[in-house]
């Protein structure tokens, strides 16, 4: 007799949110018993960070889109309750995979776990410590009422302990990030975007940003532009900007990077190009999570422009330094002349992470 088929819901929402879902998507496709379903909320929607991973990654279109938009944070997360919960009154799925930290991934938490369907946290237990950070507190939540935590590393296990959280909820499954990059990488070293830049291979700087502490306030977010195009006159700079970050650099009329002969700005890439100027850059510039992680996996110098981070793997063992403004000439300097850690690659970040999810599901009484 053919088992149940288990229908499993997918929530994406912002750009880093669908390297996260896209290898375990495929996975599950694989598996006869079970029936997944990408919902997108709508958090992010314009098209180079949102479409353009659904090409990337050979996703389907989503099969249900919440289509919430940008907002306050209240507005955002009530949108994404309010939208999702009528999903969920309608057709309610067996288990919904949250993944991150992005306000979709506690609404759509506290959606589900209210009507009692079960809510698997993927990327669960890191911790910055910094309440000041919205992440944080969505972080904190949805690890306090999800029903499964999947960790990327053994600090995310101690964290869960650490708050009282049973140890049977917990499973360190690994890096997912790692499988999305597995996945992509011939068609990432098939190209040479830094050409199109006018770069050379292992000859440029690479730069993201679009943290709220570090862009959101015009004197910090125009001193943070000085530094980068002092560097910029001793190693060329491609800087492919947030929306966050444009927005912000356009209110506080800050014009010096677009005025800098080395600084190469874009619009955001999609995944295959950015990782294809991570791949072939000589140190990264960055306060993104994600970019900690992948930059570490590939051994790329990476410097932090945070005083915290969730992810602290990236430090201890991996490529990654945290860093304050004011440090990042002196940093970049050293790596310049070639003074940095070579790092390692933490245990489970192999690119098998989505099969030891699926198998870890075929376990659970759903
Ligand atoms: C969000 C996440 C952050 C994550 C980041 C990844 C939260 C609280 N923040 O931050 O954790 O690191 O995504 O990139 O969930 N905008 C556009 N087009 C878009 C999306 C956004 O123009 O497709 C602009 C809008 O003006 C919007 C602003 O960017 O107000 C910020 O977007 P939002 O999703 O609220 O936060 P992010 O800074 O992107
Ligand atoms: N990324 C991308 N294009 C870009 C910048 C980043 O594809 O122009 C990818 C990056 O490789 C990583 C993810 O987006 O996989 C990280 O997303 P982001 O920095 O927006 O969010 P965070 O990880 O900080 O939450």
């Amino acid at each position: 007799m053919k088992g149940k088929i288990l229908k499993i819901h997918l929530i994406a929402a912002a750009r880093p949110n669908f390297m996260k879902i896209a290898p375990l998507y495929h996975e599950l496709k694989r598996r006869e018993w079970a029936d997944p379903m990408i919902v997108h909320t709508g958090q992010h929607y314009d098209l180079n960070m949102s479409d353009v991973f659904f090409k990337n990654f050979g996703l389907p279109e989503s099969h249900i889109h919440l289509g919430v938009g940008s907002g306050t944070h209240a507005q955002q997360t009530g949108n994404v309750m309010i939208e999702y919960e009528k999903i969920l009154f309608e057709s309610p799925p067996d288990l919904v995979v949250v993944v991150g930290d992005v306000n979709s991934t506690v609404a759509a938490t506290l959606a589900a776990v209210k009507l009692g369907v079960k809510v698997a946290h993927l990327e669960a237990g890191l911790r910055s410590f910094d309440r000041t950070m919205p992440e944080e507190i969505n972080r904190l939540v949805t690890d306090a009422i999800a029903d499964y935590l999947w960790t990327p590393s053994v600090d995310g296990n101690q964290n869960l302990e650490n708050e009282g959280v049973s140890p049977e909820k917990i499973t360190l499954v690994g890096n997912i990030m790692i499988d999305s990059f597995v996945m992509a990488r011939k068609n990432i070293e098939m190209l040479d975007v830094y050409s199109g830049l006018g770069c050379k291979k292992g000859e440029f700087g690479l730069v993201t940003l679009h943290r709220p502490s570090n862009v959101d306030n015009g004197d910090g977010l125009a001193r943070l532009c000085e530094h980068l195009v002092a560097i910029s006159k001793k190693i060329p700079l491609i800087f492919p900007v947030h929306p966050r970050t444009l927005g912000k650099l356009k209110a506080f009329g800050i014009v010096s990077l677009n005025e800098a002969e080395n600084i190469h700005l874009t619009d955001p890439l999609g995944y295959n190009d950015f990782m294809n100027l991570v791949f072939n850059s000589k140190l990264i510039i960055t306060d993104s999570g994600g970019v900690q992680e992948e930059t570490t996996y590939l051994k790329i110098p990476c410097i932090t422009l945070r005083a915290n981070t969730e992810r602290p793997v990236t430090v201890t063992q991996g490529t990654n330094q945290l860093c304050k403004p004011e440090e990042l000439c002196k940093k970049v300097d050293s790596i310049l002349e070639g003074s940095f850690k070579k790092g390692s690659i933490p245990e489970f970040w192999d690119g098998k992470t989505a099969g030891r999810i699926a198998d870890l599901i075929k376990t659970y009484k759903l």
